[in-house]
């Protein structure tokens, strides 16, 4: 079998490590890649977004299935054109990735198939944002409508630069026509987890829950990010969480989907919060997999990556729950001097060999090879992944790796899975 890959970053990375322990023996193409992926598997020059571009090397290559790991090809209708051409996806068509493409269409869709989310509005213009938000308390929680590479969300006390936010956003300053509608939102408590479900179009299958850090630096501090490190599984991932997750979240999004006339192949990401009393709110829905938290999950599924990747792409997954291997893994991103707003890229990195020590792993995203060396190319450099028998372990080893990868200004978060703050502590307030 081949498969391929769209993507250039540490979730792709991981991904096609994942598929290609599978015993079926795929050969796996990672489209355009990496500095990390060159190499170790197959590549194509090609844009992720382009449907003609990744038809034709689909073609060419002669690939069995495709996996979009980012988003914006999905939102493009990259999927829709392959499966009209009768290749396999995973990942959903343009009506489906509207789920992430328009959060106001996710807000709705929720609000109609009775899954629990934050009160919102949605706004085309200045005084139904300024209505919005005096209608709330600070916190004030905005969203942009479309996609903004995951920096369209600011959470502020001020209702004065609230306000300047959202009028940035309408006359498209910020982030094009993606922010001319916006979402306000009450904000909410507790403690945010990632889960992650393959869907075949009428059945659903959980990964190991995880959790992530989105700011910059320790304490939770600093701007927004893409995401900083991660851990899986989180250590109150209980039957009990998962079958309530089911009911109150999956279920109802996977009969809201065929309600509407989608059939969802692919990956469904849910960002929860888990209030205080324990209630479980949806935050967002995602159409592809977490990064970093795929960096996390990878290492421990204990099932054949592959083979439930082409079921679900096929329509026949078979499974309730994808089997852990019993291990835990805790990933720390290394980012470059100046993320998230002007990373500073072209140096070089050191210590990244070999791929897996043993007790961790290295999963490249901005790097790329230049005369044969190996250099940073975009924001998150890369993510050093610990694997060990707790979360504590997994963090140990990741720390240890870490302090052997060298890259001039280079920052990472030191509090990853500290256990003064997220493992083993209960929701926060
Ligand atoms: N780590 C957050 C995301 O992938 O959206």
């Amino acid at each position: 079998m081949r498969v391929m890959v769209l993507g250039s970053g540490g979730r792709e990375h991981a991904i096609a490590w994942a598929l290609s322990r599978s015993p079926i023996g795929a050969e796996v193409i990672v489209a355009p890649g990496n500095g990390g992926t060159i190499g170790s598997f197959g590549s194509a020059e090609l844009d992720v977004c382009d449907a003609s571009s990744v038809l034709k090397s689909a073609k060419e290559l002669g690939i069995d299935l495709v996996i979009p790991g980012p988003e914006a090809p999905l939102v493009a209708g990259v999927a829709d054109r392959l499966m009209d051409q009768g290749i396999l996806v995973l990942g959903p068509e343009k009506k489906g990735a509207m789920l992430e493409g328009s959060k106001a269409f996710a807000k709705s869709f929720m609000e109609e198939n009775g899954i629990l989310t934050s009160p919102f509005d949605v706004c085309g213009d200045l005084k139904s944002c300024k209505a919005a938000l005096e209608s709330r308390t600070p916190p004030y929680v905005i969203k942009a409508d479309g996609l903004a590479s995951g920096k369209g969300v600011l959470i502020t006390s001020d209702v004065d630069e609230a306000a300047d936010y959202c009028s940035k956003m309408l006359d498209g300053q910020l982030f094009g026509d993606a922010g001319r509608r916006v979402v306000i939102e009450n904000h909410l408590n507790g403690f945010e987890i990632t889960a992650l479900a393959l869907l075949d179009g009428s059945d659903g299958a959980l990964l190991p829950l995880s959790h992530d850090y989105k700011r910059a630096l320790d304490g939770d501090r600093g701007p927004n990010t893409g995401g900083m490190g991660a851990y899986a599984p989180v250590p109150w991932d209980s039957e009990e969480l998962r079958e309530r997750i089911r009911e109150e979240v999956l279920t109802p999004t996977i009969n809201g989907l065929r309600k509407r006339g989608i059939t969802y192949r692919g990956i469904l990401y849910m960002g929860l919060m888990i209030d205080p009393e324990g209630k479980i709110w949806v935050l967002e829905y995602n159409v592809r997999m977490g990064d970093p938290e795929t960096q996390a999950i990878m290492p421990i599924i204990g099932d054949d990556w592959l083979k439930l990747c082409h079921g679900a792409a096929n329509g026949e997954l078979q499974v309730k729950d994808i089997q852990t291997n019993g291990k835990s893994a805790l990933g720390i991103v290394l980012a470059s001097e100046g993320y998230p707003f002007s990373p500073r890229v072209g140096h070089p990195i050191e210590g990244t060999w070999p791929f897996d020590d043993g007790s961790s792993l290295v999963f490249h995203s901005g790097t790329a090879l230049v005369n044969g060396k190996l250099v940073s190319s975009g924001g998150r450099v890369l993510t050093v992944v610990g694997i060990g028998d707790s979360i504590e372990t997994a963090r140990i080893n990741a720390y240890k790796r870490m302090a052997s990868v060298a890259l001039p200004g280079g920052f990472h978060r030191g509090d990853i899975g500290s256990p003064t703050t997220e493992v083993g502590g209960s929701p926060r307030s």
